[in-house]
């Protein structure tokens, strides 16, 4: 077996491959890691055949749409995954064979509804149902901790005890544990009463995830994250440094138009020399009478770098293409020292 535990601060990501098919599956991705997947896939030879999330994940984004569009294979979830591109549903009891690896669906909800561990050789993925030394919380959208009880006490904990756990999450920097070690050690499955452990779970009162809704929304409808947005943007454009821009106006160049794109109260307390003013929100509406000529150079500003970024962008798409970004905003720009105009 091909085997690399991936952590991103403390999502747990998995790459699973058959050593004689060289065939593998990544399990719980995370949308920043995509190149490292590829890459870890690459140098280890093996070909991706499935993308696996074991639940719907309210914490952190999930890669698998991307992974699934990029490397051309279904993306794998529970049948009760609220998903629209989950491209292969799976019930309790069915297998997915990679290689000559075999990987079993337990359906074990109580964290989420369509939350699934995966049993494969000595090993069990087991989501965010047992963390070592802890459950994943019930109290997310979904989430029941009645059912949360019956998943690991009816069957999670009735798997061998020295089955090896691999998590989704580990915030201590642990690799695995064992079913024995946890039964015997997790303090949460001290309470084997069906009430204690309920009326635990429901006294827990933790603090809402932080990305909860946006978690949410990009990993139920594959849309993007704002980083990821973002990054799309900054991929589509070229940048211009702030001192390469000073040196410009320094020197009176006038080959190029300032654009900022922020507020009119804003660009009124202090903008780079001779910049003009068209808010992002009435870009696209007024560029047409703002820069009549397309082959205009532009340099897009605004306070921080990332407005300025994504409508560059947009200027891109719409046909300006000399529009570059400032790299930095006008927050800089003022902090740096450089000459303002009001
Ligand atoms: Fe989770």
């Amino acid at each position: 077996m091909i085997f690399e535990q991936i952590a991103t601060g403390g999502c747990q990501s998995y790459l699973v491959g058959c050593d004689k098919t060289l065939s593998a599956v990544l399990i719980d991705t995370e949308a920043s890691q995509v190149d490292r997947y590829i890459a870890l896939t690459t140098r280890h030879g093996l070909t991706i055949r499935y993308v696996i999330d074991t639940h719907t994940h309210a914490d952190h984004f999930s890669a698998a749409r991307a992974l699934g569009k990029r490397l051309g294979v279904p993306v794998v979830s529970h049948r009760d995954s609220p998903s629209a591109y989950a491209d292969l549903r799976l019930d309790e009891g069915d297998m997915l064979a990679v290689g000559d690896l075999r990987l079993q669906v337990l359906h074990t909800p109580g964290h989420t509804r369509d939350s699934i561990c995966l049993v494969m050789e000595d090993r069990v993925f087991t989501g965010d149902v047992l963390l070592i030394g802890g459950t994943g919380r019930s109290d997310l959208p979904t989430g029941d901790p009645d059912q949360l009880y019956d998943s690991l006490f009816d069957k999670l904990l009735k798997l061998p005890p020295e089955l090896l756990v691999y998590p989704a999450h580990d915030y201590k920097g642990q690799a695995h544990s064992t079913i024995g070690r946890e039964i015997a050690e997790n303090p949460r499955l001290q309470k084997r009463e069906r009430a204690a452990f309920v009326a635990m779970m429901r006294e827990l009162n933790l603090a809402a995830p932080t990305h909860l809704t946006e978690a949410l929304r990009t990993n139920i409808s594959g849309g993007k994250t704002v980083a990821g947005l973002l990054a799309e943007a900054t991929a589509a454009v070229p940048f211009m440094a702030l001192s390469e821009l000073n040196t410009r106006q320094a020197g009176r160049a006038n080959d190029l138009v300032v654009l900022d794109v922020r507020e009119q109260d804003a660009f009124r307390a202090g903008h780079v020399p001779g910049a003009r003013n068209v808010p992002r929100g009435q870009l696209e509406l007024r560029v047409n009478d703002e820069f009549p000529d397309p082959t205009v150079r532009i340099v897009v500003v605004c306070e921080f770098g990332k407005i300025s970024t994504l409508a560059a962008a947009t200027l891109r798409d719409l046909g300006f293409l000399r529009t570059a970004a400032l790299d930095g905003g006008m927050k800089a720009w003022r902090e740096g020292g450089m000459p303002l105009e009001t």
